[in-house]
């Protein structure tokens, strides 16, 4: 089973309660939320007050991304507003074996996320500790860029890496997927595939969200 994560960061955060409404119809069982600081990545997005109020709205899956320079600060925060699951970027955890599991520690999933220019073999030593590993296919810090074509190459890599070891880590994508190219990231070795812009700036966002499960699990029969 492949889960599509809609991320709000494109969402109409006005009306963020009806916008989730109409991707959960669809039956997705998993949201994406964004958090940036502007240090780690050059944009702003929103805190834990926010991440309370979609918890209070769905009882869809929590994964919040954190962009941000010290997770170790603020996981436990968001944690607590309600997030199901943190990913973390390796770029920013000197310690990230006690990163992990003082997140999981905390009752949260953990992930760690991978920038496009750091290599898979970073995190050799913590495929046995993490709950899922986020492979970014675009410069984290805006939505509706291009996808990085290079990212499919670090995703097989990692599924080598989990069928070599007997491993069950999750592997999930973000960044320029769309109806157009989740076959790819699927066929890679995806399970979570986030997608944004290309879902809630769609003319209709529940059609959008079918077509793409619909993709990945053609694109799962042929993988398996
Ligand atoms: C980018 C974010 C993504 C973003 C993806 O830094 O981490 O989650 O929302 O947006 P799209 O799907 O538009 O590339
Ligand atoms: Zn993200």
């Amino acid at each position: 089973m492949v889960e599509i994560l809609p991320s709000i960061l494109s969402a109409d955060f006005t009306r963020l309660g009806e916008e989730i409404a109409r991707v959960e119809s669809a039956g997705v069982r998993m949201l994406h939320v964004d958090v940036m600081d502007g240090h780690f990545v050059p944009n702003l997005t929103l805190g834990p007050p926010v991440v309370k109020s979609i918890r209070k709205v769905t009882k869809l899956i929590l994964d919040v991304h954190l962009m941000i320079t010290d997770p170790d600060k603020f996981a436990p925060v968001f944690i607590e507003a309600g997030a199901d699951q943190v990913s973390v970027h390796q770029e920013v955890c000197p310690n990230l074996d006690r990163t992990i599991r003082m997140i999981q520690s905390e009752g949260a999933q953990a992930g760690v996320v991978l920038n496009p220019a750091t290599p898979v073999a970073v995190l050799d030593e913590v495929l046995d500790v993490v709950d899922y590993v986020l492979i970014m296919s675009v410069n984290p810090g805006f939505g509706a860029q291009a996808f990085l074509p290079n990212s499919l190459k670090k995703v097989r890599q990692l599924d080598e890496r989990r069928r070599r070891l007997g491993l069950n880590f999750a592997i999930e994508m973000d960044g320029g997927l769309g109806p157009e190219n989740v076959a790819h990231a699927v066929e890679a070795g995806c399970d979570w595939v986030v997608s944004g812009s290309s879902i809630f700036l769609s003319a209709d966002p529940a059609t959008t969200v079918k077509a793409m499960q619909q993709s990945a699990r053609d694109a799962l029969a042929v993988r398996a």
